[in-house]
Order: C-alpha cells, then sequence, then structure tokens
C-alpha cells in the first residue's frame, strides 16, 4: 500500500484560533489536515466553508484534504480550488441516487464531478457512508478518475463517535483490486481502533478527537503511523 497518511481533523480543534492549531498539529507530525465541510442538509451541522479554508491557506502550507459533506458538491469546486484546497472529496450519495449506482458502468454526474475537480487543478476523492457498498465506487477508479477513497467509519456529521466495525471491512476489497490507491477511513479512529483500520488495508488515517483531544497528538499522531507502516 502507498505510505501512511496522517490527516488529524481539525473540527475537534479550537475553530477559535484555528490557523494557531494547524501549524500547531504540522509541527507535531501531521502529513495533511482533513477538513469537513457540512452544509446543514447533508448532515445535520455546519461547519466551515470555502472562505475558512482560503483564510488558512494563508497561514499555512500543508496539504488541506477537505471533505464535502454538502449536497451539492459540484457548486462548490471553483471556490474551493480557489481557496487552495488539495484534495476535494465528495459523498457519492450526494451526486447520484444510491439506487442508481452500478459496481460494473460509471454514472455520467459522478464521473463528471471527478473530472471537474481535477480540471480546477485539485485532487478528486470519494467518500463512502457507511451503508454504501465499496463495489459502487469501483467504476470511477478503473477509469482512473480518482486519487482517494474514504471509507466512513461513523454516520457523518459530528466528531468524537463511536467507531464502526463493519464498516471498516469495506477497506479490503478496495485494496486488494487497487493496490496504489489512497484509502482513508475517516470516523472514530484512534489508538485502540487502528489495529483494525491497518490491517483492512487504508493508509490515509483521519482522526478528530483522538488527536486533539490528547495530552500529548505528537504521540498519538506517531502511533497512529507506526501501526500502520508495521
Ligand atoms: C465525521 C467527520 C470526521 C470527524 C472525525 O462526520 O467526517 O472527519 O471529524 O472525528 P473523530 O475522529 O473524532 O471521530
Ligand atoms: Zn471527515
Amino acid at each position: 500500500r502507498p505510505a501512511a497518511l496522517i490527516s488529524p481533523s481539525i473540527l475537534s480543534a479550537d475553530f477559535a484560533t484555528l490557523a494557531d492549531e494547524c501549524k500547531r498539529i504540522v509541527d507535531l507530525g501531521a502529513d495533511w489536515l482533513h477538513i469537513d465541510v457540512m452544509d446543514g442538509h447533508f448532515v445535520p451541522n455546519l461547519t466551515l466553508g470555502a472562505p475558512v479554508v482560503a483564510c488558512l491557506r494563508k497561514h499555512s502550507k500543508a496539504f488541506f484534504d477537505c471533505h464535502l459533506m454538502v449536497s451539492d458538491p459540484a457548486a462548490w469546486v471553483q471556490d474551493f480550488a480557489k481557496a487552495g484546497a488539495d484534495m476535494f472529496t465528495f459523498h457519492l450519495e450526494a451526486v447520484a441516487d444510491v439506487a442508481d449506482l452500478s459496481a460494473s458502468s460509471a454514472h455520467p454526474a459522478v464521473a463528471d464531478l471527478a473530472k471537474a475537480v481535477r480540471a480546477a487543478g485539485m485532487q478528486a476523492g470519494v467518500a463512502l457512508k457507511p451503508s454504501t457498498p465499496a463495489e459502487l465506487v469501483f467504476p470511477y477508479i478503473e477509469a482512473g478518475l480518482l486519487d482517494l477513497v474514504l471509507v466512513l467509519t461513523v454516520n457523518p456529521g459530528f466528531g468524537g463517535q463511536k467507531f464502526m466495525e463493519d464498516a471498516v471491512s469495506k477497506c479490503a476489497p478496495l485494496r486488494a483490486k487497487f493496490p496504489g490507491l489512497h484509502i482513508e477511513v475517516d470516523g472514530g479512529v484512534g489508538p485502540s481502533t487502528i489495529d483494525a483500520v491497518a490491517a483492512a488495508g487504508a493508509n490515509v488515517i483521519v482522526a478528530g478527537s483522538a488527536v486533539f483531544g490528547a495530552e500529548r497528538p505528537g504521540e498519538v499522531i506517531a502511533t497512529l503511523r507506526s501501526s500502520v507502516e508495521r
């Protein structure tokens, strides 16, 4: 699998001092910064949007791993590109009705959005809610349209939820079929759940409360990394 990348979710940081929090966590060893964008519609919570990303970009050269939990991700591609986002990960369920998706053919709306994300200069990712089968994303990976697949191990919306063991098993077939793909796991990941995440084949590790809530976040980042690389 590709090298481990630790992407702390700033959802659990102090939003009043976000630029300082980003710097602190990168200095402690974070590879990426995971930025959770919620619109109060796709998920029952509101966080931040492209204007905040643009402000952070002035303070940080870090890789901004943006996870868009929004109903109309296509509407935000240009704004996030201009704001300096590096990865734009949108939800499969937001772009098409899951009942209209198949493991054997690409849905044009999903393919077109992935292409638009790259055309805007960002990397393209697709996120899957716990209930969405992994196979539904295969056509877009096979077509070479995606840089990353994000496997949610909680229902999206809030930090600090309990890890869903069943959901992480979706990583294994993805890893078997696509050895070079970035597979990201997000939700309830920390030192007590990282072994299951690593065994399933993920290499990009999101952790919000486990990192920002720790007395020594740098030690948590190091533990997550060594568990994946072992
Ligand atoms: C959930 C978000 C996650 C969240 C993870 O909707 O996508 O990125 O911040 O937080 P923890 O690690 O606390 O579960
Ligand atoms: Zn996230």
